[in-house]
């Protein structure tokens, strides 16, 4: 069997779609090979024929540019994002897109000459921005902890220091929307939890790099498929590869299943079966009820977050958080011993 390595050259250049930007570098397409062997014959029995899931989606690629067109049209639809100068790069969810893109963004030509750079976020963050990143730290980039810490490094910078910072937004677990701290930055934008049923949509977020899952939206976490929205085509071009030399691309069972499932919340957005209206009336009552209890502690309290104007529900719409961040009231007590 041809390995994926020698046939990856055979790349087809994938078209601009009519509904977007599809990747203008060369992409490996699936080796012919592992192709050609959906469509043999197999008989145990003496007849019949095998079928069998492929490497390659109908595009012969490894991922589906039906797919990428759909939620292209989901994120239009809601406007949550900007599309059409980007391009979609498939992760098994977006925690194995977080340190695609970190790769992406800290390799350059001049790495030998530069220091590795610094990959950062504001607390409470996210944990796999800090695992995965110390797990593969090297001569790319290291952790480098919070902004906060570097926010004056940053603003007086002359040692050539660069950094990727996470931005989480709306903020797991705060659920306050958030925007970079150092200037200058490589920002990673995470926003898992930007969908109408989680926040309040102000504007379609375009920065960019942009982080997504299907997680968050219809729930499916366990089917693990998010994706990157990515203005640069090197930088877009990087996480793919990433991409196909860890797994060979995003599941095509799952790309399938998400493909009809992206298909039927489109076609039912702002209907009696919208699923962002059903999702938002679900968890606001939740917050509507947590926040009643909370209130009758003095040691407890969570988060505030204030009615605002939605684009996507064209009105004012309460809060309903994916997260409660509940603070302890109580002064710390210093134990002393006897
Ligand atoms: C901020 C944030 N980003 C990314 C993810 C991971 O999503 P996925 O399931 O796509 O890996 C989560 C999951 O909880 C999250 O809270």
């Amino acid at each position: 069997m041809e390995s994926p390595a020698r046939t990856a050259d055979l790349g087809a250049s994938a078209t601009a779609a009519s509904t977007g930007r599809t990747a203008r570098f060369e992409r490996p397409t699936a080796p012919p090979m592992l192709t050609a062997m959906t469509r043999c014959s197999w008989s145990p029995t003496g007849s019949g024929t095998r079928h069998r899931l492929s490497y390659a989606t109908t595009d012969g690629l490894y991922q589906s540019v039906e797919l990428e067109n759909h939620i292209r049209r989901l994120h239009r639809a809601v406007g949550n994002a900007v599309v059409d100068d980007k391009t979609l790069v498939f992760g098994a969810g977006s925690t194995q897109l977080i340190n695609a893109l970190v790769h992406a963004l800290s390799s350059d030509a001049d790495a030998d000459a530069s220091p590795p750079a610094r990959v950062v976020a504001t607390v409470p963050y996210y944990p796999p921005y800090r695992t995965q990143t110390a797990m593969f730290d090297g001569r790319e980039y290291r952790w480098g902890g919070t902004t906060a810490a570097w926010a004056d490094a940053s603003r007086n910078s002359s040692d050539g220091s660069r950094f990727v910072e996470f931005v989480t937004s709306p903020n797991n677990p705060g659920a306050l929307l958030r925007t970079a701290v150092l200037r200058g930055s490589a920002v990673i934008a995470d926003h898992a939890y930007y969908w109408p049923h989680f926040t309040h949509i102000a504007a379609p977020a375009d920065e960019d790099v942009m982080l997504f899952t299907m997680s968050k939206p219809s729930g499916h976490a366990g089917s693990r498929l998010g994706w990157a929205l990515v203005r640069d085509e090197k930088v877009a071009k990087r996480a793919y590869e990433y991409v196909q030399n860890s797994i060979m691309g995003a599941s095509r069972g799952t790309q399938l299943r998400m493909l009809g499932i992206v298909k039927v919340m489109v076609a039912n957005l702002h209907g009696k079966d919208d699923i962002f209206g059903f999702e938002h009336d679900v968890m606001r009552s939740r917050w509507r009820r947590l926040s009643a209890v909370v209130s009758r502690s003095r040691r407890i309290s969570l988060q505030r977050i204030m009615p605002q104007y939605c684009t996507y529900f064209n009105r004012v719409r309460e809060p309903s958080p994916a997260y409660a961040w509940v603070k302890c009231e109580r002064k710390t007590t210093t134990a002393t011993r006897r």
